[in-house]
């Protein structure tokens, strides 16, 4: 009854998540339980949660209304559990106000799941598991992949900035580094697999340490790994970018010149409340820095409008610093209260929602035209594009990104899913670049073949700005 049971996880919210959904796949798959692509024959369903801004929550409890309906039909005998960050976050006010929610837990909890799992279905009382620890990364836990051209791989966990909007040091706790060699190994393995690009990750990715290692080490050894085209990474935090990490994105091959740099807001006085540490003139110092260190750098970032107390003229300050640095493509988010944070806790949320939407809609148009601006300049250029999946507006073509991570369409014809391509940039609308294949790029290990034509139309857009 506790046993060989059947598991469908769904997953919210980051990156990371995608990576702990397969790190839970692995725990339960080593317990005996199997994997299911369906809630419909599940014997437990997972919604792995994220907490980062309110339309998160949102969400899951529109979801859990489902699962309610899913439980009566099935005469309840499915097992529903809520793990991530918002059970993390919520703690017993989930598992109080939703019966259908049988137990939770939090992200350094998922060794637990077998045991809460199997005290559920031995009906037992409803269970949680949100212990957050300074030292849990997982190790020995083999992540069960779908496979593919793409990896993630989680190299620190947890975050101690304590940036006063942001809920991930409560539901992730303190920041800690995954032993280098281990992730090494992981990379060595999955390139065996046929993974051409990993990511690594962490909330705080540049502040890893281990070992003696520091984040460019790790850096260099994972794109020194034979097989691996594309390393790329995601979070960092504009504090930790010495120059020897830099020179890692200029100069080692198989790392891709795409820095992802969250501004957050162009205030100084705004980025103190916020508790970023620096200011924006040693931000557009930085990014001078990067531009002069690594020629064809893209750039990208996150920014929040409406955060407490920000004024139209504050505001004003940060379309300003878009307009002048001129970022690649940017996340813009409006600011949603989270529980426990400094800016719950000690500051208002007094801008108004409709001042919220008007701040959104005008930097989501600037940066439309920036990045439209930008990505024109790619026509007429040959870039070099990692082919991830098929498109599915335009049958026959393929879809990719670049080293500087533009999406690409292109025709398909004699090329697959994880070649490198050197594609001919034709045009470029929004933040989508359209070409034609003119050859496997020279370091790749397929015989080169030759595309016939394009045929790309209207396609993929980014749902980013
Ligand atoms: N660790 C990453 C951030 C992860 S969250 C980093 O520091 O870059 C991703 C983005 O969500 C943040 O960069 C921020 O722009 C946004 N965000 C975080 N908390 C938010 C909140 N309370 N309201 C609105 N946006 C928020
Ligand atoms: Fe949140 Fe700041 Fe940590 Fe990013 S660096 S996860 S925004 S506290
Ligand atoms: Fe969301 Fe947690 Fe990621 S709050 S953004 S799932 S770290």
């Amino acid at each position: 009854m506790t046993d060989n049971l059947k598991i469908y996880i769904e997953t919210y919210g980051c990156q990371m998540n995608e990576y702990d959904s397969e790190l839970v796949r692995s725990i339960l798959s080593d317990k005996g339980h199997s994997l299911t692509n369906t809630e419909d024959d599940a014997d437990v369903v997972l919604l792995n949660t994220c907490a980062i801004r309110e339309n998160a929550h949102t969400k899951i409890y529109h979801r859990l209304q489902q699962l309610k309906s899913l439980k009566a039909k099935r005469k309840y005998s499915v097992t529903v559990g809520i793990i991530g960050c918002m059970a993390q976050n919520l703690r017993d006010e989930l598992l109080d106000s939703h019966h259908e929610v049988d137990f939770i837990a939090g992200p350094d909890s998922y060794r637990e799941l077998p045991r809460l799992i199997g005290d559920n279905r031995l009906g037992g009382e409803k269970g949680y598991a949100l212990k957050l620890s300074r030292t849990e990364t997982y190790s020995g836990v083999n992540p069960i992949r779908s496979g593919g051209v793409n990896a993630w791989v989680a190299v620190m966990r947890g975050c101690d900035n304590m940036c006063t909007f942001c809920v991930v040091p409560y539901t992730r706790g303190r920041e800690r580094s995954r032993d280098a060699k281990g992730i090494v190994a992981e990379v060595e393995s999955l390139a065996q697999a046929g993974c051409k690009q990993v990511t690594l990750l962490g909330q705080n990715v540049n502040s890893y340490r281990c070992q003696g290692y520091d984040f460019a080490d790790l850096m260099r050894m994972t794109a020194d790994v034979p097989g691996v085209e594309r390393v790329r990474f995601t979070s960092p935090h504009p504090k930790d970018f010495p120059e020897t990490l830099l020179e890692v994105i200029s100069t080692h091959p198989h790392v891709c010149k795409h820095i992802h740099l969250p501004i957050q807001a162009g205030s100084d006085r705004l980025l103190e409340l916020m508790r970023r540490t620096y200011d924006v003139e040693s931000f557009k110092r930085l990014v001078t820095k990067m531009r002069r260190l690594i020629p064809g750098v893209a750039i990208s970032t996150d920014i929040i409008v409406g955060f407490p107390t920000e004024t139209d003229a504050e505001f004003g300050e940060t379309y300003s610093v878009m307009e002048e640095v001129r970022f690649d493509f940017a996340f813009i988010f409006k600011y949603s209260e989270r529980k426990g944070t400094y800016a719950a806790r000690k500051l208002r949320d007094d801008v108004s929602a409709s001042d919220k939407t008007e701040r959104i809609v005008r930097l989501v148009d600037l940066q439309k035209r920036i990045t439209g601006e930008i990505n024109r300049q790619f026509v007429g250029q040959t870039l070099q594009v990692l082919v991830e999946e098929r498109s599915k507006k335009e049958p026959g073509s393929l879809l990719g990104k670049t080293d500087t991570f533009k999406s690409t369409v292109f025709a398909g014809e004699g090329y697959q899913i994880g070649d490198l391509v050197e594609v001919a940039i034709e045009r470029s609308r929004g933040g989508t670049l359209f070409g034609r294949a003119v050859g496997l790029s020279g370091g790749a290990r397929r015989p080169a073949r030759v595309a016939e034509s394009i045929g790309s139309g209207a396609g993929e857009t980014d749902t980013d700005t």
